[in-house]
Formats: C-alpha cells, structure tokens, sequence
C-alpha cells in the first residue's frame, strides 16, 4: 500500500465550480441497488436517456461492464462486493468532481457499503433508489438465466438466494418495478432531482 503520509492532494486549476458554472446543472451519483432481476438496468438507462436529451453530462456504470474491467478481479464473496463497491463509490466520486450525473446500477447488497458510497460525495450530491422488486418475481423474470443457474446449486453466493440482500433503510426513493410502469418510474427519479436542485 502506499505511504499515504507521502502523498499530498493536488488542487487543479479549473474547479468543481467551474464545471458546474459552464454547464448550468450540478454533479451528483443517482445509486440505483436492487435484487437481480429487479430492473436496476433498465430504470438508470432510462433515467440517463432522459437526462441526457435535456444536455446533460452523464455517465451509467453498470455491474456486468464495471466486473468485465475495472473489476475483473473481483468474485462475489463478501469481501469482493464491499471491495466492489468501494472502488466504484471512488469512480462515481470522480465523475461527480467532473460534473457529471452518475447513474450506478449495482445490487450492492450491503447497507454499510452503500453508507460508504453516500460519504465519498456530499450530502446533497447522492440519491440513493432502491429498485425494489419481490424475489419471486425476479426469479420468474431471469433475463439471464441466474436464478435457475442458483436454484440449481450452479452458481454459489447468489444474492437472494444463498448470499444476503440488504434493504435500504432509509432510501431517497423506493421504486417497485413489479407495480409500477417504466415511464411512471423514470419521472419520479427526474422529479426528485428537480426537487433537489441538481437539475433546473
Ligand atoms: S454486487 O453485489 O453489487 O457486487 O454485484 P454487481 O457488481 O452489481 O454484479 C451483479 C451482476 O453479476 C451477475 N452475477 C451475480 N449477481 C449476484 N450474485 C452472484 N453470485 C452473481 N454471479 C454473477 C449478475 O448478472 C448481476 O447483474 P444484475 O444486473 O444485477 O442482474
């Protein structure tokens, strides 16, 4: 590990502030976490199309494609999801200095390490939606034929299976992806971030 007593913070020249003067709207990670299945995906690409029609800087990380790179090392044991999670709350960290709206669709399964995602930016810069979603409705769905896979003892550590999916306690936003329609859902993510100021 590096010897962070040696490591010394450099302020750039053209600031948070700057971008945000130029681009007339505020940085900010809208967090989407969710079972499999739940509709994570789906919602925050919706959320990111219609952000980005109005002239937004945004940016989707997606599970799948964060743990085919950045995270290709990374299994599902505990450890690597916290560990997961960790470093994709940094990279969300840096593309809300750049000024973007960062949507993040992990199922991030771990109250902790959400809490943990919710620190690395300010208060008013995280919104955190839990795509909420009956287990049995997500395994009657299986876009990818996980749930079969885990029912089937193919794949080990499978969230709401045989690995623990969290609730959020105390979430910006629940959204039921099993009673409520897509375009419903995408209008109530953009109206709490009208709401909240991040956009006008
Ligand atoms: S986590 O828990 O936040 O670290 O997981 P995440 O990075 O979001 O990755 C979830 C996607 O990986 C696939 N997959 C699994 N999910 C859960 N448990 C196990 N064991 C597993 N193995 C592979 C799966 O496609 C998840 O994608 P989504 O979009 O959530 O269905």
């Amino acid at each position: 590990m590096a010897d962070a007593e040696h490591i010394i913070w450099h302020q750039t020249t053209v600031t948070k502030a700057d971008r945000e003067r130029r681009s007339g709207h505020r940085g900010a990670v809208v967090w989407f976490t969710g079972l499999s299945g739940s509709g994570k995906s789906t919602l925050a690409n919706r959320v990111e199309h219609e952000l980005f029609k109005r002239g937004i800087h945004t940016y989707l990380l997606d599970g799948d494609n964060i743990r085919t790179g950045l995270n290709s090392d990374l299994g599902f044991s505990a450890a690597d999801r916290k560990e997961n999670i960790r470093r994709i709350s940094e990279v969300a960290g840096l593309f809300v200095d750049s000024n973007a709206i960062v949507l993040t669709a992990f199922i991030s399964p771990f109250q902790a390490d959400r809490e943990a995602a919710r620190q690395r930016v300010a208060d008013d810069e995280f919104f955190e939606i839990y795509v909420k979603c009956p287990l049995e409705v997500c395994e009657k769905r299986d876009p990818k034929g996980l749930y079969k896979k885990a029912l089937a003892g193919q794949i080990t550590a499978f969230t709401g299976i045989t690995s623990p999916y969290e609730e959020p306690p105390a979430p910006d936003l629940i959204i039921d992806t099993s009673e409520q329609r897509l375009e419903e859902s995408t209008q109530r993510v953009m109206d709490l971030l009208e709401k909240n100021r991040v956009i006008g």
